[in-house]
């Protein structure tokens, strides 16, 4: 199973150096199946036991793109793994956008974890699929390096996930499409992570704010 982090605008340099130190101790050991987004000033240079992954960055290694992190900045920090396409972002910026983000990190090999979600309008007209499967139209769903996670917005940050169902009937469907590991995030918390991960075609979770604390983080790996 894999147990995503996304930490969002939370946490600074100093905690996030505490919240690696818990979770690098716990893990023990190298884990791939663990990865934190923490925010990028907070990027730790030295080895974890997790994957750290980028929240953002722009596709360019280098250049004039005021307020933005290249490859550059991320190599810097051995980061090879990013989040794309969260609704958070995707708010921000069009498709097109996201597609030249997904060409680029897969071009220099990242491990790509790409968000998709309706909201709850689409989901009351019955046009979830249809919609998912257009999220999903601009990328490489072959690409061996891709991880997917379907985060319904309207469970985002709301405290209450999605129904078993609708998440079971989306994963399905999204299978039918992809090998590439499907997670799901939105509310996961310590009451329904094992529900969540017993559901057909379920590779993991990508939790925000039940993984603020690390020792919360751990117990939701720990099951
Ligand atoms: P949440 O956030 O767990 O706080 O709902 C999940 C996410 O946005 O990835």
């Amino acid at each position: 199973m894999i147990f995503a982090a996304n930490l969002k605008c939370n946490h600074t340099r100093a905690s996030f150096k505490i919240y690696a130190e818990i979770l690098n101790k716990t893990i023990g050991v190298k884990c791939d199946d663990i990865i934190v987004f923490p925010p990028s000033v907070a990027f730790l240079e030295k080895e974890n036991n997790f994957i750290q992954g980028a929240q953002n960055f722009y596709p360019c290694v280098n250049g004039a793109f005021t307020g933005e992190l290249g490859k550059e900045h991320l190599d810097e920090f051995g980061i090879k793994c990013v989040l794309i396409g969260h609704s958070e972002r995707r708010a921000l910026g069009d498709e097109e956008f996201i597609k030249a983000k997904f060409d680029f990190a897969k071009e220099h090999g990242y491990k790509i974890v790409f968000c998709i979600g309706e909201d709850l309008k689409l989901k009351n007209s019955n046009q979830t699929l249809d919609f998912l499967k257009k999220q999903l139209e601009v990328i490489d769903l072959d690409y061996k390096n891709l991880i997917i996670a379907y985060e319904p917005i309207y469970s985002i940050g709301s405290g209450v996930s999605a129904k078993k169902e609708d998440i079971a009937k989306v994963l399905e469907f999204v299978s039918s499409l992809t090998q590439a590991p499907l997670l799901y995030g939105g509310s996961v918390n310590g009451d329904n992570i094992k529900d969540i991960l017993n559901i057909k075609h379920c590779s993991g979770v990508l939790v925000g704010s039940a993984a603020l604390k690390a020792e919360n983080f751990i117990k939701l790996i720990k099951g």
